[in-house]
């Protein structure tokens, strides 16, 4: 499919007045979408778990406007309160998916919205967060054209939730979401996430994805600004490169469930994005010291116990601790003994791998 394939033709019906609401996890990336070109076009394929706690619920009211405005109309409110903040962004995402639902600008839009995670968490709400908008602005096509199978649905939801950040075109559907065109993963694209289409070992059914807050608040860098760096980096060709290697690898990594191979690749992608950071143009180091004695605990931990837990990491100080389900009870235990303490004030989030966005 090509862009042209999401630009709608004449709808049979007429948009009147309405509402829609959606639910739309988070995700967390097991190789890195690091670096893209423009129309959020991806460097290199990526994959993650789908979420099942962390996620944005989002409610999108629509009025026609009596004639079609020359700009958007809409409001923006998080937690029940207006938020000018998110307008930039909004703003922009609104303007990339014009072409895509041309009936923007003929109503006034309402976007309320909440996590159920804390905002000041350091915890990105952009993908569960553009992913939950992306579904209820498309959920206003459907109506006006109430034909469109549920395929169709899922790639477009996917491809205007990417125009708003990248990563949120893998929130849409669940378990495991593959990114990126890729000659070895069939139906792949640059513009849409997709189900990954193959095996996947019973071991990874429920694992779990204990998200530990070393830091809250802002990022020090934003994603874009970090994209932004792999301009010129002097081992960017190479690392694009082995990112969809590493895709590759990862299909019989996750066939088989070889869990030590499914360590070393998620453990050395996450450590590899922070090494891009730490030797970019501006340099940037994004762990904080309990970051690291977080990570140098789990390796003892393992070493001492033989389980199965590692740790993955975004742009940021937090650690997602990655188990499964048959080892959570040692793991927890680990968790509350000796990484608790290494957290701001004991904060942490007991998430697990989910099933994807869901209508309300
Ligand atoms: C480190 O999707 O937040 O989490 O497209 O600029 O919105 P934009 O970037 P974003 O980048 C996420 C990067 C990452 C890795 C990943 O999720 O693959």
């Amino acid at each position: 499919m090509t862009e042209k394939d999401f630009v709608p033709g004449p709808f049979p019906k007429k948009l009147s007045k309405g509402q829609a609401t959606w639910t739309a996890p988070s995700n967390i990336a097991l190789v890195k979408y690091w670096g893209k070109g423009p129309d959020q076009v991806p460097a290199n394929a990526s994959v993650s778990l789908t979420l099942d706690v962390c996620t944005t619920t989002t409610t999108v009211y629509y009025t026609p406007l009596k004639k079609r405005a020359p700009d958007f109309s809409f409001d923006i409110l998080l937690d029940g309160k207006i938020n000018i903040g998110f307008k930039p962004k909004i703003h922009t995402f609104l303007r990339r998916i014009d072409p895509y639902l041309p009936f923007l600008k003929d109503v006034h839009i309402r976007i309320e919205t909440t996590n159920t995670f804390p905002h000041s968490s350091g915890i990105a709400s952009s993908a569960s967060g553009m992913a939950a908008l992306a579904l209820c602005l498309l959920e206003m096509e459907k109506v006006a054209n109430p034909d469109a199978d549920e395929e169709y649905c899922n790639k477009k939801a996917s491809f205007l939730a990417r125009l708003g950040s990248g990563s949120a075109c893998r929130s849409i559907q669940g378990n495991v979401v593959h990114w990126g065109r890729h000659p070895n993963v069939e139906g792949s694209s640059d513009l849409y996430g997709i189900p990954y289409p193959y095996k996947i070992h019973p071991v990874f059914e429920n694992y779990e994805d204990t998200i530990l807050i070393v830091h809250r608040g802002q990022k020090q860098v934003s994603s874009t600004a970090g994209h932004d760096l792999m301009h010129n980096h002097p081992f960017a060709s190479r690392r694009f490169e082995q990112a969809n290697e590493n895709v590759a690898q990862l299909q019989d990594i996750l066939a088989t469930g070889d869990l030590d191979r499914f360590i070393q690749m998620v453990e050395h992608e996450a450590l590899t994005l922070h090494a891009m950071m730490m030797t970019s143009v501006p340099y940037f180091i994004l762990m904080e010291a309990n970051t690291l004695k977080i990570i140098k605990r789990i390796w003892a931990f393992r070493k001492r116990t033989g389980t199965h837990v590692c740790f993955t990491l975004d742009a940021g100080a937090n650690v997602h601790l990655l188990y499964p389900q048959n080892e959570r009870k040692e793991v927890v235990q680990f968790i509350y003994d000796e990484l608790v303490i290494l957290c701001g004030e004991g904060q942490l989030i007991r998430d697990r791998i989910g099933s994807g966005a869901l209508a309300r």
